[in-house]
């Protein structure tokens, strides 16, 4: 079943055209003492699972969220992919505000996080292959599914393939020279919450890949100072695509 974690920016399928809330289960997990809500959605009578990464009302920050729970969760309620959505900040200059990234690869800069389901009563240590963090044929999808809530418009959102998505610790934004480093490194495109998501669901056996919304210009690449008002903004003009492009995820027509 396809599972959607959503990120700042959506943080409920509620209201969205086409979807209906079937249920909702509190799912316990060995990895919080609280049990995490997944809502169960269906569309023209597919079903599938939602998560808001940030919790309901949007309130856990990206360095304390509970990754292990969340994909945990997700594999409990019975989810085999999962579509994760997460704001990011272009660096790359295709990258501007608005426009959409499948991303190929991550660097991962946060530090602190658990990150792996392997960490204790081992019986051995666990490696996991981890070259191609995304599922290649689910970013294809991703991939397909953009191009078909493009083709009615008459001004098509930018989609771009590819990419390397730098994961910071948050939840400040960046200073300006740590931007040009991870620009340096290679990073196109920067966010708070690609990992250890990525890590854990490989780790779960998950198909996994990320829709980045483009919500502003990384920090120095503009005079401007970023704003949430200005994010926000971004947001509520790239919805209504981002609402299509789940639907075709979900159904192709
Ligand atoms: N940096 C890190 N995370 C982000 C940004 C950013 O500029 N924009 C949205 N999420």
């Amino acid at each position: 079943m396809l599972a959607l974690i959503g990120g700042t920016g959506l943080n409920t399928l509620e209201g969205i055209e086409g979807f209906q809330l079937s249920r909702a289960e509190g799912i316990a997990t060995r990895y919080s003492e609280t049990t995490v809500e997944v809502s169960v959605y269906s569309y023209l009578g597919n079903e599938l699972l939602f998560i808001p990464r940030h919790g309901d009302g949007h309130v856990v920050p990206p360095h304390r969220i509970n990754y292990r729970a969340n994909i945990d969760a997700l594999r409990l309620a019975g989810a085999t992919r999962v579509v994760a959505m997460n704001a990011i900040g272009g660096i790359a200059p295709q990258l501007c505000p608005g426009s959409i990234a499948i991303p190929m690869q991550i660097i991962d800069y946060s530090y602190g996080r658990i990150s792996s389901f392997y960490e204790d009563d081992l019986d051995g240590v666990v490696h996991i292959d981890f070259g191609e963090p995304y599922s290649r044929e689910l970013r294809q999808a991703l991939l397909d599914a953009a191009a078909r809530a493009n083709a009615p418009r008459r001004e098509p959102v930018a989609v771009i393939d590819g990419g390397v998505y730098g994961c910071t610790q948050g939840p400040r934004l960046e200073t300006n020279a740590e931007i040009k480093r991870l620009q340096a490194d290679g990073c196109t495109m920067v966010g708070m919450t690609g990992m250890p998501e990525a890590a854990l669901a490989r780790e779960a056996g998950l198909d996994y890949a990320t829709i980045g919304l483009v919500v502003n210009w990384a920090a120095g690449l503009t005079q401007d100072t970023i704003t949430l008002d200005e994010i926000y903004e971004v947001i509520e003009t790239v919805s209504p695509f981002l609402h299509t492009l789940i639907r075709e995820v979900i159904e192709p027509s």
